[in-house]
């Protein structure tokens, strides 16, 4: 029988130390919660970083054992590992070049070395789980030279991967010293999903420039295989984030939250903390607004949520600075005694506290300069059970290819964005209701559990293609 086997640098749980010991946090992400109905199954398995570094072998041990229990397999990273490897390469390299914040690229040798050096440890320790035959599916940019490495050793095993984050133009692709390298390693893949189309568009015709490698409607003609590229748009649990909005105990928290802002019109953001999702320029947006429109000071304030990441790389270090700046500037220039412009909070919210503040918010800033797909808007769509709200999101997001009835806005126009704050507070309650319903029938339909059937569905697809090829 063959299983299937789930890869990503993070597994779908945090390993945290407390007092000489460990302990495991599970991650409610929506990729682990649409996985869940896969790696659960059988003798399937998933495997990734816990999320922290382990030097004691006994340790080790024990995670591995507790691990196993919760169908899950570690790859220790060594605190170099997670330097060069985690915060360097696929950090400070990769992500602002698919982002296109090219400013903050790093081309460091080393980096790359600890890169491949990382993308092989987590090859070897897939190779110890998986026979000939089993499907391997692996997530991200920071295992782009994955597929590869495993078909050289395997090589009738189905191979899939998805990228969740945008890609860019070949232009900036071609920045990257290492390109063909990591483009080779992609195509070791049966099947790559991208979010949207042009993401797939511009791997295409990178693949084809750098690689040589020419495609016809979505399929790339490798030496003696071929591989199938084409766009997946991830959904979220839907039924979850409904179910939650209305549950007690986050009706509960939304009468608590709601006492301390009464009367107010509220606007929500949410995001980690990253420089592609234009925190500074959002908070800016909004000072532009409350100077322009004095009528609204006292009846309109921000709910802004920063989740903190990654704040050992240098760029996230300086945007924190940016944004606690220009959040003191805001709240000092405009506060009275009871009302304050911006609640800032820079810490994660338990899911029934974060579903309180979607169900009260009457607007969802979700303004990205990139995003690859991005959940936080769909989240409060699906959390809006009585169809009220406005989604203002950006153009430069995935997810705005799927929610046209949202407003859309260009980040970089921050007048634009200022006059859609101000058209949604007066929007009328019947086109809310109009466009949240459309909204709400995509992402129903379109959920988590059907982008994963879709996806491998695919696969087999492909799978089945390539064999009757190879048998004619
Ligand atoms: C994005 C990436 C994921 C990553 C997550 C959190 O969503 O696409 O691959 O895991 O951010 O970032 P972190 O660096 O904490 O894993």
């Amino acid at each position: 029988m063959s299983k299937t086997i789930i890869v990503s640098n993070r597994l779908p749980i945090s390993l945290r130390h407390r007092n000489g010991r460990f302990e495991f946090k599970p991650s409610a992400g929506g990729l682990a919660t649409g996985l869940g109905s896969i790696y659960k199954e059988g003798d399937n398995i998933w495997i990734g970083w816990p999320g922290n570094t382990v030097d004691d072998p006994e340790q080790r041990a024990e995670i591995i054992l507790e691990l196993h229990d919760l169908k899950m397999a570690p790859v220790f990273l060594s605190k170099e590992d997670v330097e060069e490897f985690y915060e360097g390469f696929s950090n400070e390299t990769l992500w602002p070049a698919f982002h296109y914040f090219t400013q903050y690229m790093i081309y460091n040798p080393e980096h790359w070395e600890a890169y491949v050096r990382v993308n092989q440890k987590f090859c070897d320790a897939i190779l110890k789980k998986a026979g000939p035959d089993d499907t391997i599916w692996i997530h991200d940019y920071q295992l782009l030279l994955l597929p590869q490495m495993l078909r050289e050793v395997l090589p009738n095993a189905t191979i899939a991967f998805f990228q969740h984050i945008p890609f860019p133009s070949y232009e900036i692709i071609r920045m990257i010293p290492w390109r063909k390298e990591l483009l080779a390693g992609m195509c070791g893949a049966d099947l790559i999903g991208f979010h949207t189309y042009d993401d797939m568009r511009h791997f295409l015709s990178a693949v084809g420039r750098i690689n040589g490698l020419s495609s016809e409607s979505g399929y790339i003609q490798a030496e003696n295989r071929i591989i199938n590229v084409d766009s997946f748009p991830m959904g979220i649990d839907y039924d979850k984030f409904a179910k939650q909005a209305k549950s007690k105990r986050t009706l509960s928290f939304v009468e608590e939250f709601g006492k301390q802002v009464e009367d107010q019109k509220l606007l929500l953001t949410i995001d980690r903390l990253d420089y592609s999702k234009g925190i500074p320029q959002r908070i800016q947006a909004f000072n532009q607004l409350l100077e322009q429109h004095k009528e609204l000071h006292g009846k309109v304030s921000m709910i802004m949520i920063v989740v903190p990441s990654r704040d050992k790389v240098q760029s996230y270090k300086e945007l924190k600075e940016e944004i606690d700046l220009l959040v003191g500037r805001i709240n000092s220039e405009y506060s009275t005694l009871n009302w304050v412009p911006v609640h800032y909070f820079y810490r994660s919210f338990p899911f029934e506290e974060l579903s309180a503040f979607y169900n009260m918010s009457d607007i969802a800033l979700v303004t990205p300069l990139r995003d690859g797909m991005n959940l936080v808007c769909k989240e409060f769509v699906a959390s809006k059970t009585d169809q009220t709200g406005v989604l203002i999101l950006s153009e430069m997001a995935g997810a705005s290819k799927e929610l046209q009835d949202a407003i859309l806005v260009n980040p970089n126009d921050r007048q634009g964005v200022v006059d859609a704050i101000f058209n949604a507070l007066s929007m009328p309650l019947d086109e809310q209701i109009a466009r949240m319903n459309s909204m709400q029938e995509s992402l129903k339909k379109y959920d988590v559990f059907q982008w994963v059937k879709v996806f491998m569905d695919r696969l087999d697809h492909v799978k089945k293609k390539q064999e009757e090829l190879t048998s004619k």
